[in-house]
């Protein structure tokens, strides 16, 4: 059940007892104490424990004693218990950091079930040691997750927020898998009209001779087969928002009846007279160049213009790696609640590999590569091995060109590798170097900038050997957070 021995810190001799008996039962080794003092002594020869502690004991609080514990450092998890609850103790407790909080007379699954979270502490603090990095726990939530920390992204999220209000048109390009159809529904769901339909067409999916019918409808005899009335989606659409995904694949006979759409908001069904509205909002989006198809004469010019009143572009994500390690950790925790698996950590080795793969295939790919590994694996923890057979290694090469700053570019350093590049290593070197100094070795604000954690960035700066200047090492080496 626990690998770790349990220090039993109460003067209720009974309750040691019935502790002891429950244990032992478990192979759990058990330290009796029934005083403060006689529990800090056994403490001194444990360097990882779980200590059960009475609040109130004959020589001590056991709210002081906690303290003392902390002090010893990060080994230990406690779980208090006291015959007295109140609120300010049970407050006080859990803001000084305690493990876990149980009243008298105690439940002995309340017992097991803090020991299982002691035990997911000592697991947290085995893998942060190892430089894993703790998958976030997924709530499923009704709206659309859009994940990108990046400068760009941010400002895209910005804009998405903006327009949403609007009912203008907008049209999304972006390579393959950027999120170009994630970004329509967003705008959807965040406009006024958001309880009404979303109907997304995807204009290359569909034969050109049935993709009128499809949009506008068609009444019954106006072709072979139109053996009855049919709604279009412009119909179905109502007053909500219709989604003309890779639109540049429509023929010039089609765009020519989309244009009329646009401008005079009205349409008919193929082989009908009647003039329908169309109240719905219009966003399309493609990976192909519009303006050089334009220039070709097979896209219309006036059509292109009234479709891109605004253009939102995704870029690929080689232009974004921030968001790499966000949206690999978003996706297997998402997997992993999907499918049923219980993977709590990747290592820091890993995401460092998959930062640098190229991901050409952009978002989905990610997407597609996390299902894989997730569904192939059993493991509480991922680690490179699992990624590393499914992408090619000989992409990262190529990637740290990307990596490189404008800086680099202009004065290329030579490099200990034999190629006239920086590897992944020297980059990040120089980069948290470069931090520290900005910050003033402000660890605190280094670490924020960087976004990594203190112990994180401990290692990083041993691993590099990174040291102050002397100004900085005098002054505010201890000026933390
Ligand atoms: N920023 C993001 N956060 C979370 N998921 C994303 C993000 N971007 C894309 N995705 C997911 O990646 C997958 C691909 O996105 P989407 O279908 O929107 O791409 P696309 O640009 O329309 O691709 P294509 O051009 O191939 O149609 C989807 O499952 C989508 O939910
Ligand atoms: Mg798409």
């Amino acid at each position: 059940m626990t690998d770790k021995p349990v220090l039993i810190v109460d003067d209720d001799k009974s309750i040691c007892k019935t502790l002891k008996l429950h244990f032992k039962r478990k192979g759990i080794d058990v330290i009796i104490t029934n005083s403060g003092m006689e529990g800090l002594r056994e403490l001194d020869s444990l360097p990882s424990a779980i200590i059960i502690l009475d609040i109130r004991l004959p020589d001590a609080n056991g709210l002081e004693l906690l303290k003392e514990i902390q002090k010893r450092g990060d080994g230990y998890f406690t779980i208090i218990i006291t015959a007295f609850p109140d609120m300010e103790s049970t407050v006080k407790a859990v803001q000084s950091g305690v493990g876990e909080y149980i009243h008298k007379p105690l439940d002995i699954a309340e017992i097991d079930s803090a020991i299982e979270k002691a035990n997911n502490f000592f697991a947290n603090l085995k893998y942060q040691e190892m430089d894993f990095v703790p998958i976030p726990e997924y709530k499923p939530s009704e709206g659309i997750r859009f994940i990108g920390k990046s400068p760009i992204m941010k400002e895209l999220f910005k804009t998405v927020g903006m327009i949403s209000m609007s009912k203008a048109t907008v049209h999304i390009t972006g390579e393959s898998g950027t999120g170009k159809e994630l970004v329509a529904r967003s705008i959807h769901q965040h406009g006024s009209n958001r309880d009404a339909p979303f109907i997304s067409v995807n204009c290359s999916a569909i034969v050109e001779t049935l993709l009128e019918s499809e949009l506008f409808g068609h009444v019954k005899g106006a072709f072979t087969g139109a053996s009855s009335n049919k709604e279009g989606k412009f119909s179905l659409a109502k007053n909500g928002t219709i989604f003309l995904d890779e639109v540049g694949e429509m023929n010039f006979n089609l765009q020519a009846k989309l244009l009329r759409v646009l401008q005079e908001r009205e349409f008919e069904r193929v082989g009908g007279e009647e003039k329908l509205k169309a109240e719905c909002r219009m966003l399309s989006a493609t990976n192909r160049n519009l303006e050089q198809m334009v220039k070709e004469g097979s896209f219309r010019e006036d059509l292109y213009y009234r479709l891109k009143v605004i253009n939102i572009h995704l870029p690929p994500l080689r232009d974004r790696r921030e968001d790499i390690q966000y949206l690999l950790l978003h996706f297997i925790a998402k997997t992993s609640k999907e499918i049923n698996r219980s993977i709590r950590f990747i290592s820091q080795e890993a995401i460092d590999f998959l930062v640098s793969h190229s991901w050409k295939g952009n978002v989905r790919e990610i997407e597609n590569m996390v299902t894989h590994v997730v569904t192939m694996t059993q493991d509480e923890s991922l680690t490179k091995a699992n990624f590393a057979s499914i992408i090619n290694n000989s992409e990262s090469g190529r990637i740290v060109e990307h990596l490189l700053t404008a800086e680099s570019r202009n004065n290329p350093m030579p490099a200990p590798n034999g190629y006239n590049m920086e590897s992944l290593n020297e980059i990040e070197k120089r980069h948290v170097r470069k931090t520290l100094e900005h910050t003033k070795w402000h660890k605190g604000k280094a670490c924020r900038i960087l976004g990594i954690s203190r112990p994180r960035l401990d290692r990083k700066i041993k691993k590099y050997g990174i040291n102050p200047s002397r100004s900085y090492a005098t002054e505010n080496m201890t000026s933390e957070q």
